[in-house]
Formats: C-alpha cells, sequence, structure tokens
C-alpha cells in the first residue's frame, strides 16, 4: 500500500491530494494513509501535510530515492527494482547477497558506505551524500569469459553520463575508471559468480565522486570529485538517472545484437589511454608499452618496447 499511496502522490506532479481521495484510491481508512504517510516520511521522502489541502510530494534532492529516481528513467531491465539505504557497509556485498532471488537490473544504492570496496581489496571512500555508491545485479546469458564486458558497458555509461550533465572532459582510463584532469571520478567493482559456462550473476558496482569537497592526504593526488574539477555541486539525482538510461540502452543493445559496437565507440572516442605511454602491472612486473587501441571485443591492444604486440584483457594500467 505504501508504494500505491506513493505512485498516486507522484502522479499528482507537485499538487495536493486530499486523504480522503487517498484512501478511496487505496481502499483503506485515512488512519491508515496517515500511518503510511509517516513510513514514507521515515523512509526520506518530503510530504507536506495542509488542513483541508491534504499530502504534496516535494522532492528530496539530498538523496537518492527508487521512485524519483524511477520517475525519471525509460530503461527496460535496469533499475526497474531500486533498493535505497541510508547506510551500509557496501552495496556490492549487499548485492552479492540478494542477487539470487531478485530480477536482473536491481539497483542497490546507499547514501553511504561504511565498508566500501575497491579492486584489489582496496577500500572505497564513500562518505554520506556526496557520491553515487551503487551496484546493478545482471544477468546475462553469455559465457563468463565475456563477464568484463560489462564493466566496458558501465563505463561508457558512466563517461557519457558525466559529459552530458557536467560538461567536463570525462575520460575512460581503461578498464574500470572515469578520470577527469588526470584524477579518478569513478572506479567500478565488477564481481561475478559463476559455473564453467554459466553466468549465475554479475554485480557492477560504480562508485562516483559527485559532491565530495575533499580527499585524504593519500588520495589527493590520484582522486578528484565532478564539484572540485567543475566548481559548483552536481545535482546526484539527475546524473544518475542519466547514468541508469545510458546503461540500460548501452547493455540492452550488447545483449540483443551481440555486438560492444556502441560502448567500445565511446571507450575509444574518450579513452585516456590510446596513443599514450603506459605502464602494465602484471603479476608484480611493471612492464613499459604503448596503448594502440581498444578492440571490438573491449581488450587494450598495446605494442611493447620491443615492437611485439599483444592484446590485454584485464588488468592494472597506470600513465
Ligand atoms: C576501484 O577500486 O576503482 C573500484 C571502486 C568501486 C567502488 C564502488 S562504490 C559502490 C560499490 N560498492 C562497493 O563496495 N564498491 C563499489
Amino acid at each position: 500500500m505504501k508504494n500505491k499511496i506513493l505512485q498516486e502522490l507522484i502522479s499528482q506532479q507537485g499538487a495536493y491530494i486530499s486523504g480522503e481521495s487517498l484512501a478511496e484510491k487505496c481502499n483503506v481508512s485515512r488512519t491508515a494513509i496517515w500511518k503510511q504517510i509517516n513510513a514514507l516520511k521515515k523512509d526520506g521522502y518530503i510530504i507536506e501535510t495542509a488542513n483541508r489541502r491534504g499530502y504534496l510530494l516535494k522532492e528530496n534532492d539530498d538523496m537518492l530515492l527508487p521512485a524519483e529516481i524511477q520517475a525519471n528513467l525509460n530503461t527496460s531491465e535496469i533499475g526497474k527494482k531500486i533498493i535505497h539505504f541510508q547506510s551500509i557497509d557496501s552495496t556490492n556485498t549487499y548485492a552479492k547477497e540478494i542477487a539470487e532471488k531478485m530480477p536482473s537490473g536491481t539497483i542497490i544504492v546507499s547514501e553511504e558506505q561504511l565498508g566500501g570496496k575497491g579492486r584489489m581489496g582496496k577500500d572505497w571512500t564513500s562518505p554520506k551524500g556526496e557520491g553515487i555508491w551503487m551496484s546493478v545485479i545482471l544477468k546475462p546469458h553469455i559465457p563468463p569469459e565475456e563477464g568484463s564486458k560489462l564493466t566496458q558497458i558501465a563505463a561508457a555509461a558512466v563517461c557519457e553520463g558525466i559529459r552530458s550533465i557536467t560538461g567536463l572532459n570525462a575520460l575512460i582510463k581503461w578498464p574500470n575508471d572515469v578520470v577527469v584532469g588526470g584524477r579518478k571520478v569513478c572506479g567500478i567493482l565488477t564481481e561475478m559468480v559463476a559455473e564453467i559456462n554459466q553466468i549465475h550473476y554479475l554485480i557492477v558496482g560504480p562508485g562516483i565522486n559527485v559532491n565530495n569537497s575533499r580527499f585524504d592526504e593519500s588520495l589527493s593526488n590520484i582522486a578528484t570529485s565532478l564539484y572540485l574539477e567543475k566548481g559548483e555541486k552536481i545535482h546526484r539525482k539527475k546524473l544518475l538517472c542519466e547514468i541508469i538510461n545510458k546503461f540500460d540502452q548501452l547493455y540492452n543493445d550488447f545483449i540483443t545484437e551481440g555486438t560492444l559496437k556502441k560502448s567500445i565507440d565511446i571507450c575509444r572516442m574518450n579513452s585516456a589511454l590510446i596513443g599514450r605511454e603506459i605502464i602494465i602491472h602484471q603479476g608484480g612486473k611493471k612492464i613499459k608499452a604503448k596503448a594502440l587501441d581498444i578492440t571490438e571485443d573491449g581488450l587494450l591492444e598495446v605494442i611493447y618496447e620491443d615492437g611485439s604486440k599483444s592484446k590485454i584483457i584485464s588488468g592494472e594500467v597506470s600513465i
């Protein structure tokens, strides 16, 4: 019933709806409506109450509330279900706990993470209300060795979303990062649970530094936020909706057409690596190379100092 009331409030588009009218539409008493309105307020929804006029839903710009996000989505799979937390240890960890019983496309988003996880066992700082800390559960029918392609699709979606909402020159540092001015604004942690020839599910978890105003000394050389780069606060919800809509389009394209072309075009066009001297970190070694291209399959093509070429599937690269 709470959801039905929320949908009714949203459909009023900023106008009041009386308690009586809500009670009629939901077929319950006005007291029951009042109780559910209080429950919605507890969830973070801002609902004004006025004598005789009833209830009015105001947008909460400080939170990433599911119904307000969904009102701006035009997706076919991603974001049909969104679970929101004020605080959680890690959205990826939670997504893994519930993935088996959740539909593909379910999103977990939290205002803060107390134990945010980065790649290679690192921590990911996720302060309250400042970033987009989310995980998407996906269940594509593709072989496990293609799982990493989902990271490229997500990176393309995040990069395009940032460019269109902020106008910043966001670039993709293959395979998992988005950078602005050479410093990282987004990292993606993709985790997969699979058998030898079948994916059970993938968790694609981007962490985006949106309105962070400072970073610890240890991070300030390598990390930045969209706010620090742009010099003005960024509307997190608008950015998130743009990214989810783009992610859904690119993901669908991959699933239905079987090609990564659109995502790879974005990754190539906005690559932070192509044409540059890079260092590849492999098995404890640092190998110098030049990045040549990103292939149709999402591999990084490089040329080594001895002139030999190779295509890298995944790994750490620095500039
Ligand atoms: C990286 O090391 O670059 C990847 C960072 C990924 C952070 C995000 S925040 C949302 C999701 N939940 C996590 O615990 N990690 C990812």
